[in-house]
C-alpha cells in the first residue's frame, strides 16, 4: 500500500463526530447548524504552534498560486480604489495581501500565529497585520476590526473543526460591508478536525466534497459567482497533494 493509498483510506474512515450537527440540508442529508462560539471550546494552540513552526517554509509547499492569484485579480477588478480588504488567515502575506496592497487596496491581514504575522509584516510593508484569533472577529466579539469591502479567506477556514465553519462565515458576513466580496478557497475533502503531516508538523484541517461546500456557503448568505478547482501537486516530499477549490462569492442581500 503506498502513501496515497493510505490517504485515501484515512479519508474514507474520517467521519464527523456524533455530538456535532453542523451541516447543510441537502438531497439525502439534513443537517442543522446549531453550535455558537458560546457552546464550543477553541481548541487553537496545536494549530499555532504548527503554522508557527512551519513559518516560512509554508511558501514552498505549493508555490504555484496562480489560481490564487486570480481570485485576487477577481477582488482588484471588482472594487475601487483604495476598498479596505480583509486577508482572513494571512499566513505570510504572500501572495495575496502583497497583491491586493499593490493594486492599491487597503489590507489589513489576521492571524493566529505570531510567526505568520511577522512573517506577514516583513513581506508586505504597507499593509496592517494582527495576531488574531477569526473567533474574536465574531459578532460581539472582543475584536473589531470595522467593516471590509471585501475578505479573502485562502485555505485558513480549512484549519477550523466543520463545527465552526458556519460560524466563521458568519463572521465573514458580520465583517463585510453591504455588498461585500468574499474570496475563499478550501481542499475538497470530506473530512473533520482531521491530522495530516505538514512540512514536518502535523496539521488538523476540515473539508467538504463541493456541492457539499457550495451549500454551506450559500446558507451563510452568500452567492458564489465563480468557482475554479485544480489538482495541486506539493513542491515538498512532506504535503500530501490536494484539490484546490476557489470560490468568488458576494454578500447577499
Ligand atoms: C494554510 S495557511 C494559508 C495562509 C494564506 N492564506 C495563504 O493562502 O498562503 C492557513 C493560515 O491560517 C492561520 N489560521 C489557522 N487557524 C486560524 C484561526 N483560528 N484564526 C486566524 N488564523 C488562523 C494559520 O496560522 C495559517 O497562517
Amino acid at each position: 500500500m503506498d502513501f496515497l493509498d493510505w490517504f485515501a483510506i484515512c479519508l474514507a474512515n474520517a467521519q464527523l463526530p456524533d455530538q456535532q450537527d453542523t451541516s447543510v440540508n441537502s438531497p439525502g442529508k439534513h443537517i442543522v447548524v446549531t453550535a455558537t462560539y458560546e457552546t464550543l471550546r477553541l481548541h487553537r494552540e496545536g494549530q499555532a504552534m504548527a503554522f508557527d513552526a512551519i513559518g516560512d517554509r509554508y511558501d514552498e509547499a505549493f508555490p504555484h498560486k496562480e489560481r490564487q492569484v486570480l481570485a485576487g485579480e477577481w477582488l482588484i477588478k471588482s472594487l475601487p480604489t483604495g476598498s479596505r480588504v480583509l486577508d482572513l488567515g494571512c499566513g505570510t502575506g504572500v501572495p495575496t495581501a502583497r497583491q491586493l496592497l499593490d493594486a492599491g487596496l487597503e489590507v489589513v491581514g489576521v492571524d493566529l500565529s505570531a510567526v505568520m504575522v511577522k512573517l506577514a509584516r516583513e513581506h508586505v510593508q504597507g499593509a496592517t497585520f494582527h495576531q488574531l484569533e477569526l473567533a474574536d472577529l465574531r459578532p460581539g466579539g472582543p475584536r473589531d476590526l470595522g467593516r471590509f469591502q471585501a475578505v479573502a479567506a485562502f485555505f485558513s477556514l480549512l484549519m477550523l473543526p466543520r463545527v465552526e465553519i458556519p460560524l466563521a462565515l458568519a463572521t465573514v458576513r458580520h465583517l463585510l460591508a453591504p455588498g461585500g466580496l468574499f474570496a475563499l478557497s478550501m481542499v475538497e475533502a470530506d473530512v473533520d478536525d482531521f491530522p495530516v503531516p505538514f512540512l514536518g508538523n502535523t496539521i488538523r484541517v476540515s473539508g467538504y466534497l463541493r456541492e457539499e461546500l457550495r451549500m454551506v456557503v450559500e446558507a451563510a448568505g452568500f452567492t458564489i459567482v465563480q468557482e475554479t478547482s485544480s489538482a495541486c501537486v506539493p513542491a515538498v516530499a512532506d504535503v500530501l497533494p490536494e484539490e484546490q477549490i476557489f470560490l468568488c462569492c458576494e454578500l447577499r442581500g
